[in-house]
């Protein structure tokens, strides 16, 4: 922490340049010397409760850099690496950032925005071997004191889709979300010290905050941390690195097994998986076929499945939470039952807020079920009790585990001079679980080609970022709408899926519009 800290003090402060007296390591080391307790940040001016942005692929530095937040009060707000500039300088501005560190090798595109949003960034450049200036290491003092925080102060904000289009920044407070992802870590995975846990996430997702960062290091867990995808340099990747770290407790997605999946059993049997003794799924909803696989390819039927299902907004459930399903009405409901899956009480690993934005936090989780926390997720509880999570009842998608709103992928759609009305709903998708099928109206006198769809695709991409990628693109003359105007997005999900019953369309204003939709459906990815 000490070094990391002194690597966060090297800030290129471009925009000062008011001659503020603690922004060079000059003057830095003079203060440090003298003032022989040493702050984190003490260049920047970072405090406590200040927000703290950080775009960091999956390397060391971006668990030190939590780490160094959270040991000085600072509340940091994790972008993921994959996001696009313009995703990174919202989040800033929401959060009000006053750094963000980065490294110098990732998105030079998005510098030029940074300089734009940000007071200030500090610059962490992995790749080369002068990174974090050894000289501020040398000139750090030993030992950070602790910053004394209250249970009930933040620990940090991180962005989830909104279903206005907005992400809203969760926050999470100290005491409960550590005491939960500790706790959750233990006992969900049968943590035992000689273990060798692997969670594949990335920490930019919430996954990787909770279960590779603070839940492992609570309790001191020997963690690997993967920086890379599953199928590069080989597709024996993951296998291959179980074998080699023993690897006893592995924690990945159901996208992830569907992709590995289709290679078959080849890759995973020129490695030794005997170390593994329990398997972690998250994210999405896992089809039977890739629990099977999963489960006896390999785990060789040894190894239980455990599959956790919670949110950014939630960690896990877990003693003292409370899970019930109600119906449209709001009643519960008893025994085999599907609906709605509610919360019936807090607990302390539940977020404390939306950033800035307590009416958001009501309306989105409190309102529709006053007095329950609402997940935005349906659900079936069969005979023996066991919950099914059937995915996403409201206006999101998840694609690879990640949650999308479609309204932020419509505001990138329309944000492109030729569309003058976009609707995106779901489609299954044989390895991502859903992926986006976008309906585009044009302006007059646009014309809908290839070139066009390319434009829209990279529009999606540069506003969001690449998992946002529309597979599908279709023409839309018309939307099918209700006579107030509501897009009807029941019937587009139907079209998207090629369903032959579209159930009842009295409510349409303009029934001639399905027909035309129908008709040009896209069959192929786009
Ligand atoms: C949504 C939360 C939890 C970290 C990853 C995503 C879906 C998550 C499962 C699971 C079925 C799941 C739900 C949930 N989801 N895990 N095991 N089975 N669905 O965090 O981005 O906050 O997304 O992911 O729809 O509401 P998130």
């Amino acid at each position: 922490v000490r070094r990391q800290a002194a690597a966060a003090a090297r800030i290129e402060d471009k925009n000062q340049g008011q001659g503020n007296k603690n922004t060079n390591t000059k003057n830095y080391s003079q203060t440090s010397q003298r003032a022989n307790q040493t702050k984190l940040f003490p260049i920047s001016g970072v405090k406590k409760g200040d927000r703290v942005a950080i775009y960091l692929p999956m390397i060391p530095e971006l668990v030190y850099s939590m780490l160094a937040c959270a040991r000085i009060g600072a509340v940091h707000s994790i972008v993921f690496a994959g996001f696009s500039s313009e995703s990174l300088a919202e989040r800033i501005m929401d959060a009000q950032c006053s750094i963000l560190l980065t490294a110098g090798n990732i998105h030079t595109h998005s510098h030029t925005h940074m300089h734009t949003h940000t007071h200030r960034h500090a610059c962490i450049n992995k790749k080369t071997s002068s990174s974090w200036c050894e000289s501020d290491y040398l000139q750090m003092a030993p030992l950070c004191d602790p910053e004394w925080m209250d249970a009930e102060d933040p620990l940090f904000v991180l962005y989830t889709s909104g279903s206005t289009g907005k992400p809203k920044g969760v926050l999470h407070t100290i005491a409960g979300y550590l005491l939960y992802t500790s706790l959750t870590f233990k006992y969900v995975f049968d943590h035992h010290q000689d273990d060798v846990y692997w969670c594949t996430a990335d920490i930019g997702w919430i996954t990787g905050h909770s279960y590779i960062t603070y839940g492992p290091l609570a309790n001191g867990a020997t963690s690997v941390l993967f920086e890379g995808i599953p199928v590069y340099p080989h597709v024996g990747r993951f296998w291959e690195i179980i074998e080699k770290y023993r690897v006893s407790k592995f924690y990945t997605a159901p996208t992830a097994i569907r992709l590995l999946m289709k290679y078959g059993i080849e890759p995973l049997q020129k490695y030794d998986l005997s170390s593994l003794r329990v398997l972690g799924t998250v994210g999405e909803p896992i089809n039977p076929e890739a629990w099977m696989w999963y489960h006896d390819a390999v785990g060789q039927g040894r190894c239980p499945v455990v599959d956790t299902f919670w949110q950014t907004e939630t960690t896990l459930p877990f003693f003292g939470v409370l899970p019930i399903i109600l119906n449209e009405h709001g009643e519960e409901l008893e025994g085999e039952a599907e609906g709605y899956l509610v919360f019936k009480k807090p607990w302390p690993g539940i977020m404390r807020g939306v950033y800035g934005n307590q009416e958001c936090f009501e309306n989105t989780y409190f309102k529709k079920f006053p007095g329950f926390y609402v997940t935005g997720d349906g659900c079936r509880r069969d005979k023996d009790g066991y919950y099914w999570i059937t995915g996403r009842i409201d206006d999101m998608l998840n694609v690879s585990g990640h949650l999308l709103s479609t309204a932020e992928v419509e505001a990138a759609l329309t944000e492109h001079s030729a569309v003058a009305e976009a609707a995106v709903v779901s489609r299954p998708h044989i390895v991502k679980g859903e992926c986006l099928y976008c309906f585009v109206t044009l302006k007059d006198f646009r014309e809908f080609n290839h070139s066009l769809m390319d434009e829209l695709k990279r529009k999606v991409r540069e506003k969001i970022g690449p998992i946002a990628t529309p597979d599908f693109i279709q023409n839309a003359p018309g939307l099918p709408k209700t006579r107030s105007g509501k897009i009807m997005r029941r019937v587009l999900r139907q079209i998207a899926r090629n369903e032959k019953d579209l159930g009842d369309l009295s409510t349409l204003a303009d029934p001639k519009v399905v027909e035309v939709l129908l008709s040009q459906r896209c069959e192929a990815a786009a």
